[in-house]
């Protein structure tokens, strides 16, 4: 009987580990050297498409020859200001899939940086992306992750 309470009570605590996992704030754009590494990140990783200054490509909210959107910008200009942090970072680590984050069929050109990046370096790329919004712009983000973690999960 013992032993059953041991698994229980285990249980418990590690599905409240997992919870707080998924319930939490993932991006460090106070940390100054959070920040100083996801500049390099993003200088190394993505400036070649979402560009040097985060200004993303030409006519980005347009569909190319291709069929597929160009890079947006992640300065105030564009709209990564509007995802939550869980959000974020799954674009990131495995790019969109169609059916959960886009429709059926869409194709895009943002890669998936699972076996590229780890995580600390996708959340410091995203926190160095943050830190350079004025506060306005920070906090719609954090009130837009604040409202993903008591509705979403
Ligand atoms: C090969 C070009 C390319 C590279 C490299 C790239 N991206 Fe992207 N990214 C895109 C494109 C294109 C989109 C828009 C795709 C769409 O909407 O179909 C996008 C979209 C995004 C979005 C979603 C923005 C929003 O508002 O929905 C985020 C976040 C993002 N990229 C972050 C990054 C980060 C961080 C890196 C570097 C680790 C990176 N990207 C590297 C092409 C790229």
């Amino acid at each position: 009987m013992v032993s059953v309470k041991l698994i229980a009570i285990l249980f418990i605590m590690n599905s409240t580990v997992l919870a707080e996992e998924k319930s939490r704030f993932l991006l460090k754009d106070t940390k100054i050297s959070v920040v100083k590494e996801g500049k390099k990140v993003y200088g190394t990783y993505c400036a070649v498409c979402h560009g040097k200054n985060l200004e993303g490509q030409p006519n980005w909210e347009t569909f190319g020859a291709d069929g597929r959107l160009p890079a947006p910008p992640h300065d105030e200009s564009g709209h990564t200001w509007h995802h939550p942090d869980s959000y974020l970072v799954e674009v990131v680590t495995n790019g969109f899939t169609p059916g959960k984050n886009k429709p059926l069929e869409y194709e895009s050109n943002m890669p998936a940086f699972k076996n590229i990046l780890d995580v600390d370096q996708i959340i410091s790329a995203l926190s160095y992306i943050k830190s350079t919004w004025s506060i306005d712009y920070r906090e719609w983000q954090e009130n837009a992750t604040r409202n993903d973690i008591s509705t979403g999960q």
